[in-house]
């Protein structure tokens, strides 16, 4: 390429070169000198993207894979993605390189780093969703298990942001296996640390032998009632659970029997998807009946298909919350309007959508989980 670039059959500008920051250079003043070596290795004085090969930092050293005695990777619990992408902005800041990224394994990042180009233009949405913070001076429980935290990480920024002004009591109660897939260590202390109201319990269920109990997590094992209850959570809190479907359901179960109002809680799921086909593959089939505890007097909704007709209930957020309390096999991913997951067949009626979907869905079709008003309706359910 040098030989190219050199001879004037191709220019710099013609071509896209990318490197990558290797896991063992996270800690910011190690980022610099490893872009400097990557450049120099390729034979170029400026690069068009840099980017973070995986989101995980090794410890920092010369030794690629550094692992230790039983073979396990060492991480670096002493740097967060947040301190290394701003030692990476430094360099576009100077001239360095053009842009920055983190590479990803999954489709979409994928796609964006292999078959898009700087210039392209992107159609995006807005957030969307339910699973937002209230503002109040309410305690805030803060409840989160694995990759889960993501969600509530923001909202602790939130907190601690506003927290000069507020004396908020907040929780974060996090769940992970180990430190080691305890993500977000660094920046979650710093952050309750800010707050002069905050207290942070931290479970692990499979500690390693380095892992210190009092000191790296509180509580050893899952977090299930018991702990809970020894807690002293205060039951009037807002509530926001984020984690994998088994530990939404736990934390729902156990919260309600401490006495926490059901619209306390607020959840999101992150992790596997197994909530896609709820009643639909499941080997247990439940009769659809209709839903315990309502009084709807609103539109009649018909499951055609369950032989079910069914006064809509203002308590449902949506007509996919009606037909889950009705026991109503129904398939659901995002539950915002996105994924099309929820799509089925609108044999006659009208509908609202609130909020509107990202794509409509096929005619004849509606997406079930925004629809929240709607009158006579047949479904092919
Ligand atoms: S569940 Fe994703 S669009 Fe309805």
């Amino acid at each position: 390429m040098q030989a190219e670039l050199a001879s004037g059959r191709i220019a710099r500008e013609g071509i896209f070169i990318t490197t990558k920051l290797w896991n063992t250079n996270h800690r910011p003043e190690r980022v610099e000198p490893a872009f400097e070596a990557s450049l120099k290795r390729i034979g170029l004085d400026y690069l068009d993207l840099y980017l973070i090969h995986t989101p995980f930092a090794f410890q920092p050293g010369d030794e690629q894979d550094p692992r230790d005695q039983d073979g396990r990777v060492v991480y670096d619990k002493g740097v967060t993605l947040l301190d290394t992408w701003k030692a990476m902005e430094n360099l576009v800041d100077r001239g360095r390189c053009r842009a920055i990224g983190k590479r990803e394994t999954g489709p979409s990042s994928r796609y964006i780093v292999d078959a898009t180009q700087a210039g392209d233009m992107f159609e995006t949405s807005a957030p969307r969703g339910d699973f937002v913070l209230r503002s109040g001076l309410r305690p805030v429980v803060l409840l989160s298990a694995g990759i889960g935290v993501t969600p509530v990480l923001c909202m602790l920024h939130a907190l601690a942001a506003e927290n000069a002004g507020s004396p908020r009591e907040v929780w974060w109660i996090h769940a992970a296996r180990n430190a080691k897939e305890h993500v977000f260590i660094q920046e979650s202390r710093q952050l309750l640390s800010t707050i002069p109201e905050s207290r942070s319990i931290i479970a692990y269920s499979k500690p390693d032998p380095t892992d210190r109990h009092g000191k790296d997590f509180d509580i050893q094992g899952h977090l299930d009632l018991a702990g809970l209850q020894g807690l002293g959570i205060p039951v009037e809190a807002d509530f926001y659970i984020c984690g994998p479907t088994g530990f939404l359901g736990d934390m729902n179960r156990f919260l309600i029997s401490l006495g926490v109002p059901p619209d306390g809680i607020r959840q999101e799921i992150f992790g596997p998807a197994s909530s896609v086909e709820p009643g639909v593959v499941k080997a247990e089939v439940r009769i659809p009946h209709l839903p315990l505890r309502s009084s709807g007097n609103g539109p009649v909704i018909s499951f055609t298909r369950s032989v079910l007709a069914v006064p809509w209930d203002n308590k449902f957020k949506s007509l996919l919350e009606l037909a889950e309390a009705c026991d109503v096999p129904v398939r659901w991913s995002c539950r915002s309007g996105v994924c099309h997951m929820c799509e089925c067949g609108l044999l006659s009626g009208k509908l609202h959508y609130s909020p509107e979907p990202l794509d409509e869905p096929a005619t004849g079709n509606a997406l079930i989980c925004v629809t929240s008003e709607s009158l006579k309706l047949l479904w092919r359910y």
